[in-house]
């Protein structure tokens, strides 16, 4: 089956989605959108983060797109249950913070969540840590700032590891587990780990959310034959050649 999946986030964040959405379906073709211009989500109006989705996957389906990925945990948040609403035959997969794995693989542990401001204010996570709360005791921690400083690359930088500490370090070795509830914390995961110490253990969505698009692909007969080779390609709405070259270096960076 012909036709490609878009891939969108506020930014760079989402690139770390695609890379297990690559790892679990390497013949499909995935065209990725970042809007770092309008990044980011997670400190905008919920008005705002549904108008930006909504015209982003728009555009995919009026390009072709057999599929769309929300690859961003603020715009799922917001947006995946209207979108779907509108759009009842495209499969629309999104990612939510990973507490669910988290809880299962260390019941009783001590779980940070970290995620933006809007994740973590909306019902669809009070409903997640309501569900598996019983199982773990859930810390939640806003991030403001953390994805917008991510954005801008040099992530080996002093600062953002001062950053990192200020949001993580009163829990430096006292947790269990650390749920990386925005698509941008992955390409820092090294640097949380830092400030945490050695025991903790990290889960993000992106694998779950890999596994969704191809239950859900399958579902619709929209496979790609497995004979080709997929290919993957990049645009932003900072529309310049920078900005490309940074998300083809984080699509490449070890995490
Ligand atoms: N990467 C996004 C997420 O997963 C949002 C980051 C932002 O733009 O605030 O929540």
């Amino acid at each position: 089956m012909d036709g490609f999946v878009g891939v969108f986030d506020s930014g760079v964040g989402g690139i770390s989605v695609l890379r297990s959405l690559v790892a679990e379906l390497p013949h499909e073709d995935f065209r990725f959108f970042g809007d770092s211009a309008n990044a980011p989500y997670g400190e905008k109006t919920e008005d705002e983060v549904f108008a930006l989705s909504r015209s982003i996957a728009e555009r995919f389906l009026a390009d072709g797109a057999k599929a769309i990925v929300i690859a961003c945990n603020t715009a799922t948040s917001v947006a995946a249950a209207r979108l779907r609403a509108a759009h009842p035959a495209v499969p629309i997969v999104g990612i939510e913070p990973a507490l669910k794995p988290a809880a299962r693989a260390l019941p009783h542990g001590r779980v940070l969540v970290m995620a933006t401001e809007v994740t973590l204010r909306l019902e669809k996570y009070h409903e997640l840590a309501r569900a598996w709360g019983g199982e773990c005791e859930v810390i939640s921690v806003p991030c403001p700032g953390l994805a917008a400083r991510i954005e801008r690359g040099d992530l080996g930088a002093p600062d953002l590891s001062e950053m990192i500490r200020g949001f993580v370090g009163p829990y430096a070795g006292a947790v269990d587990a650390v749920v990386l509830g925005c698509t941008h914390y992955p390409f820092v995961r090294r640097q949380i780990a830092d400030v945490l110490g050695p025991e903790a253990r990290f889960f993000d969505g992106g694998a779950g959310t890999a596994r969704q698009l191809r239950a859900r692909l399958a579902e619709e007969g929209l496979l790609a034959r497995e004979a080709r080779p997929g290919h993957v390609t990049f645009a932003s709405s900072l529309d310049t050649p920078e900005e490309i070259a940074l998300y083809e270096r984080f699509f490449s960076i070890p995490l």
